[in-house]
């Protein structure tokens, strides 16, 4: 599809694949199903924020002692996330050239507000994982992130127990926090169901199941991730502060 014959001949049939819609469409159900597993590792490693100080710096600590093989994760994340996106739009601008305006109406009256503002909430996450790492990785947003550090078993260690209290406790940067996983957890609410349509593993009995599961997950990270930011606003860590 969308591949001239002239052109056919010289592409490769995994190439010929790939740009096909089914091809674009399972990039984008794998490189799903990759990132809905960090989100949910990374929940889980920020979750050791209610264990105190000590275990979250120690957990933080371990990751950055991965030393070159920590680079090699995020480029490996970084991939798959310009593959994701690359593919969604991909496929957008296919849509958008096959479907006359007219039928567009007609497809909302099966869609959900799930499913109905993918892009905007996929474009909102993305400028938050932006704004995200300039605030935690990179500690640009308040560079007095990159001096806090703290003594861990006789060792110095950054201090990001701290950093997160700090964060958190301008009420502006939780609301941009709440607001965007909020935003994550609609665009998850659709895409988890739809990777396993695209991927062959669901069916008319099984859809609605999927569908359940999928927005229950979804949820379930919203909850866990804003957990940190509404405990740290409730006072939660204040003596981080002292
Ligand atoms: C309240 C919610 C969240 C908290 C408290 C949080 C916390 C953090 C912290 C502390 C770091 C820096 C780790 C370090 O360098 O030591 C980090 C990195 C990161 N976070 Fe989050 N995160 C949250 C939500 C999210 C979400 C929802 C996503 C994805 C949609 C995300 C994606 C990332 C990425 C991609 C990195 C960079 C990883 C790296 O390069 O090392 N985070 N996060």
């Amino acid at each position: 599809m969308g591949v001239s014959t002239s052109s056919a001949k010289s592409v490769s049939p995994l190439a010929a694949w790939l740009f096909s819609s089914i091809g674009k469409k399972t990039v984008v159900a794998v490189t799903g199903i990759f990132l809905v597993l960090f989100v949910c590792g990374h929940l889980l490693g920020n979750l050791t924020f209610f264990l105190g100080p000590d275990i979250i710096n120690s957990y933080a600590k371990h990751l950055r002692d991965l030393g070159p093989f920590l680079w090699v994760i995020r480029a490996g994340l970084l991939a798959i996330l310009v593959l994701h996106i690359f593919f969604t739009v991909s496929l957008w601008k296919e849509n958008h050239a096959a479907r006359p305006e007219k039928y567009v109406v007609k497809n909302h009256v099966k869609a959900t507000i799930f499913s109905r503002t993918m892009r905007l909430s996929g474009l909102i996450v993305f400028a938050f994982v932006i704004f995200h790492i300039l605030h935690y990785t990179a500690r640009t947003i308040d560079p007095a992130f990159q001096h806090y550090e703290t003594d861990l078993h006789g060792e110095m260690v950054h201090n990001v127990y701290k950093m997160m209290v700090v964060g958190f406790s301008v009420p502006w940067v939780s609301a941009i926090y709440i607001v965007s996983l909020g935003l994550l957890a609609f665009h998850l609410s659709h895409g988890i169901a739809s990777l396993f349509q695209t991927l062959g593993l669901s069916n008319k009995q099984l859809r609605p199941r999927f569908e359940f599961a999928g927005r229950a997950l979804a949820w379930l990270l919203f909850l866990g991730f804003t957990s940190i930011p509404v405990a740290v606003l409730l006072g939660v860590g204040r003596e981080a502060l002292k």
